[in-house]
């Protein structure tokens, strides 16, 4: 006899249905399983004949197959143990599924405890596309499982559990949908850090607008400190940047029961020891990359030139397209990769290059060597560059706090949401040249000073567009409907510094 379960798969960071065929007949016994499993699929056997038997079940004594459809399509982990069992259980007529539009998944203990598997996110919401009504998932993934706001889920302990809901004796109550508890996560705060208005005021304009950002200086001046600022300033996210974000988190197995929405943009800051694989994605099992973590938030950068050039190379096509695919043999898969890239630096490898102190003791051939691992492409893809300079003493002493996070991210979420009603929901830094043309026209005073800007500056048709769209930003800060030639003059200041102008 044949028996048909409901499942599904994980393809990239979407999820696929698939069919688990168990077919019980005569002949030796045997236990195979077909339809490309990978070695964690297969050791599913020795699995689910324990938890059969440790759950006072008779594992039949037949020859079983079990084929996973799309044959075609390897399929991969261990969250084929619960639909398996299922089949088996039912084929041998020890159950009774009697609900046609049901799915199940989930991981095994020897003793048939359930245990949660990663990117639950996207397979409920491929399940919800599917028509499949109920969802049997492990507990720990429920909460996931239920902002696919779809099918109902039902949270299982054990084998046990589900045996007597399905048989009627006693029902698993469908979990509630997760709502997020108010939590406040502590962030570092801007007013933490004294002076540096103008670093403080550029990182403003790169989070209201979704802007590239670099900022360089002498060691010491607080560039980390600034960056990793950043977070609590970010603005908040909309329910679909929300799951995006989280189903890259789900499939890397990040996401916690407690807290399964990624609600709070992400901050990724990968040591610069990180392998090019690690900062794009890929793997004989591909899993994204920390640019893919950084989806819908930020990836931030800390001592840029010490990072591989090739591992630089991997940022530019994603920064262009918000995506990247990555092949392999049995095919691509694609993730977003839609963040906003912060940059921090010394000018040299002493960092004192260009300080009024004459400090610096690099020659120029060296200081060329530190810079030239920065290339072009890159540089020419940020459109802030600030120079964070020393306090001096006087600053540092300063006692009066200065503005806090909060009161900078109003500003922020409110220029966000300037942009999002204008422009479909596009952020500035994501304006295409069609939206360059209709949202960032200049006045004849913006154009005047644009001219001089472009003959005295050398500007690039490039830089050229990312000037309007910093001018923008400004403009919506400053709740203004059309660019000022004072917001164009202060777009004008996050030009690169001289050794980093090619
Ligand atoms: N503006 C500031 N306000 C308060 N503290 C500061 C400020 N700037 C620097 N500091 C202090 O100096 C420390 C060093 O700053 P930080 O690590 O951010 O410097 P950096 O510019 O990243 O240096 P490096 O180039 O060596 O990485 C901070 O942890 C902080 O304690
Ligand atoms: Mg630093
Ligand atoms: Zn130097």
């Amino acid at each position: 006899m044949v028996f048909t379960v409901r499942s599904l798969g994980l393809h990239g960071i979407s999820g696929y249905p698939v069919l688990a065929e168990c077919d019980l007949s005569a002949g030796l016994p045997a236990f195979t399983i077909v339809g490309l499993p990978d070695a964690a699929v297969n050791e599913a056997r020795d699995r689910v004949r324990s938890a059969i038997k440790n759950c006072g079940f008779t594992f039949p004594v037949s020859r079983i197959t079990i084929n996973l459809a799309p044959a075609h399509v390897k399929k991969e982990g261990t969250l084929y143990d619960l639909p398996i069992l299922v089949g088996i259980l039912a084929a041998g007529g020890q159950l009774q599924v009697k609900q046609p539009d049901c799915a199940f998944l989930g991981e095994l203990s020897l003793s048939g405890q359930l245990r949660p598997c990663a990117g639950m996110l996207p397979m409920a919401l491929r399940a919800k596309e599917e028509g499949i009504r109920a969802l049997f998932v492990p507990e720990d993934n429920a909460p996931e499982a239920t902002l696919a706001q779809g099918p109902d889920i039902y949270p299982v302990r054990d084998v046990g559990q589900l045996v007597r809901h399905l048989s009627g004796e006693e029902l698993i109550s469908p979990a509630r949908p997760w709502v997020p508890a108010p939590q406040d996560t502590a962030l570092p705060n801007f007013s933490q850090v004294k002076g540096q208005e103008q670093a403080k005021r550029a990182l403003e304009i790169a989070a209201a607008g979704g802007h590239n950002i670099l900022l360089s200086g002498p060691p010491g001046s607080g560039k980390s400190m600034l960056a990793r600022r950043l977070p609590g300033i970010l603005p908040g996210m909309t329910r679909q940047e929300a799951l995006e974000a989280t189903q890259v988190h789900s499939v890397m197995g990040l996401t916690s029961p407690e807290h399964p929405l990624i609600d709070v943009r992400p901050f990724r800051s990968p040591h610069h020891t990180i392998s090019s694989m690690g900062m794009a994605g890929g793997g004989s099992n591909p899993k994204p990359g920390e640019i893919s973590l950084a989806h819908q938030g930020v990836l931030f950068l800390d001592e840029l030139p010490e990072f591989p050039k090739e591992v630089l190379e991997v940022l530019r096509q994603p920064l262009e397209d918000g995506q990247i695919q990555i092949s392999r043999a049995s095919g691509t898969v694609t993730y977003p990769s839609r963040f906003m890239l912060v940059c921090a630096m010394n000018p040299c490898r002493c960092g004192w290059y260009g300080h009024p102190s004459g400090r610096c003791r690099c020659t120029p051939a060296e200081v060329k060597k530190y810079l030239s691992r920065l290339s072009g492409p890159l540089l020419d893809r940020i459109d802030l560059f600030v120079q964070v300079d020393a306090l001096d003493f006087d600053e540092l002493a300063h006692r009066q706090p200065s503005q806090s996070s909060a009161t900078i991210r109003a500003r922020v979420n409110e220029a966000r949401s300037r942009q999002r009603e204008r422009q479909h929901g596009a952020s500035n830094a994501g304006l295409d040249r069609d939206g360059l043309d209709q949202f960032c026209g200049l006045d004849e005073d913006g154009l005047r000073l644009m001219k001089g800007a472009f003959d005295r500056m050398g500007l690039t048709a490039r830089s050229y567009d990312r000037i309007l769209k910093v001018a923008r930003t400004i403009a919506d800060l400053d709740g203004s409907p059309g660019i000022q030639s004072f917001h164009l003059a202060e777009a004008l200041q996050y030009r690169p510094p001289e050794y980093l102008r090619r």
